[in-house]
């Protein structure tokens, strides 16, 4: 298990200090670090083709970026490239541990662990990203330098990788496993290897206004909802054809508005969209289907997991209702079993010891079911 330090301030403080608002290096930030994946995993995991992994490389000064799977690695030499995969968490359940440390953020405001493994010289270049990350250190040692978030001009180094100019450093560190970036979006930075090394990003989401709102478009298209036309029965004459008048204006704002203004749409809205997957969820295939009770049976032998980058939410107001979202999904759940509900969202495994009340209810124990036969849920293979 992990333990993260944040310069001995508690998470608030960290918060308040640091959250979008200034980078800060955390030297041994984990203490006694090891990768929780190995490079030669990492590079099995990356001839995967549901994982989003990328090589980078430089070859005389010129930035070379591909899209995965790979097949090999064998024609890359030993110095310059880097590999990178996205949702890592995905896929290993000791790069899932990692995040329990990070969910002093909701779950729904965390994106995944990204992982890469980069030979001496390796990085993907000067860059600016518009999500929050913490950078931990794994094994090998990597320099890093972060600059301050005034405006640089962007260069595209190639069709896949947007570079930034050259910055002024306001952090400028050799990295060792254990030590911890935290950089707030619109920091520029670049981090070359020194050695072979791996290092992990803990990523954030951040959503652009625009594309919460065109989120919203498409949950009304998908629902059906909001098909009533903006209609005009008190259309008066006019003398100017070429005007769209106050009343026209007012009309079709009130029309939006109206679409915004209904709370539990919106908080659907929310449920749906946020609880979706961002990666591909790595659900196992052809999973033989468990009857009740034999989760019964192998919850009193191991916890049950939640598979990593699985979303479950749930509202304040709607909690309730018993609404409860997983993966882009609407559960609704009957009021008594609504504590039940909140440990599915908020704990990402489970005992016996704290399903045991609500495993009385059939509801509940077919809920459950479900869930497992999904893959939503797993026990670890017993050998
Ligand atoms: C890396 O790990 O090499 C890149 C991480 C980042 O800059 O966001
Ligand atoms: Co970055």
């Amino acid at each position: 298990m992990y333990s993260v330090n944040l310069k001995n301030l508690t998470r608030q403080q960290f918060l308040d200090e640091y959250w979008q608002k200034k980078p800060v290096l955390i030297r041994g930030a984990i203490t006694n670090f090891d990768d929780p994946i190995t490079p030669d995993e990492l590079a099995g995991l990356a001839m995967e083709p549901s994982a989003e992994s990328r090589l980078v490389s430089q070859t005389d000064g010129k930035w070379n970026a591909q899209h995965g799977p790979f097949d090999s690695y064998d024609h890359l030499g030993e110095e310059n490239w880097s590999l990178l995969i996205q949702g890592v968490d995905h896929w290993d359940e000791n790069v899932d541990a990692l995040l329990k440390e990070f969910r002093f953020m909701p779950n729904w405001r965390i994106d995944d662990v990204m992982v890469s493994f980069a030979t001496p010289g390796g990085g993907v270049g000067p860059h600016v990203d518009n999500y929050d990350v913490f950078i931990i250190q794994g094994s090998g040692k990597r320099h890093w330098q972060v600059g301050s978030n005034e405006t640089l001009t962007e260069v595209v180094a190639n069709e896949a990788l947007l570079h930034v100019e050259a910055f002024e450093p306001i952090i400028d560190a050799q990295l060792t496993a254990g030590d911890m970036l935290y950089i707030p979006p619109g920091f520029p930075h670049q981090g070359v290897a020194i050695e072979p090394s791996m290092s992990f990003s803990v990523g954030y989401r951040t959503i652009a206004k625009s594309h919460l709102f065109s989120g919203f478009a498409d949950y009304l298209i998908d629902n059906q909802l909001g098909k009533d036309m903006v209609i005009d029965p008190q259309r008066q004459a006019t003398k100017t054809p070429g005007l769209i008048d106050e009343d026209d204006i007012h009309n079709l704002t009130t029309s939006l508005q109206d679409m915004l203004g209904d709370e539990q749409r919106l908080t659907d809205f929310y449920g749906q969209h946020l609880s979706a997957a961002k990666h591909e969820l790595a659900i196992e295939e052809d999973i033989e289907p468990f009857s009740a009770d034999e989760i019964l049976d192998i919850l009193q032998e191991q916890p049950l997991n939640r598979l990593g980058g699985l979303r479950c939410l749930y509202f304040p107001q709607e909690w309730a209702k018993g609404w409860l979202y997983i993966d882009g999904e609407k559960y609704v759940v009957s009021p008594t079993l609504h504590n039940a509900m909140t440990l599915l969202a908020d704990e990402t495994a489970l005992s016996h010891r704290q399903l045991a009340p609500w495993l009385e209810y059939d509801e509940f124990k077919m809920l459950v079911t479900q869930l497992v036969n999904q893959g939503f849920w797993y026990f670890l293979p017993t050998e």
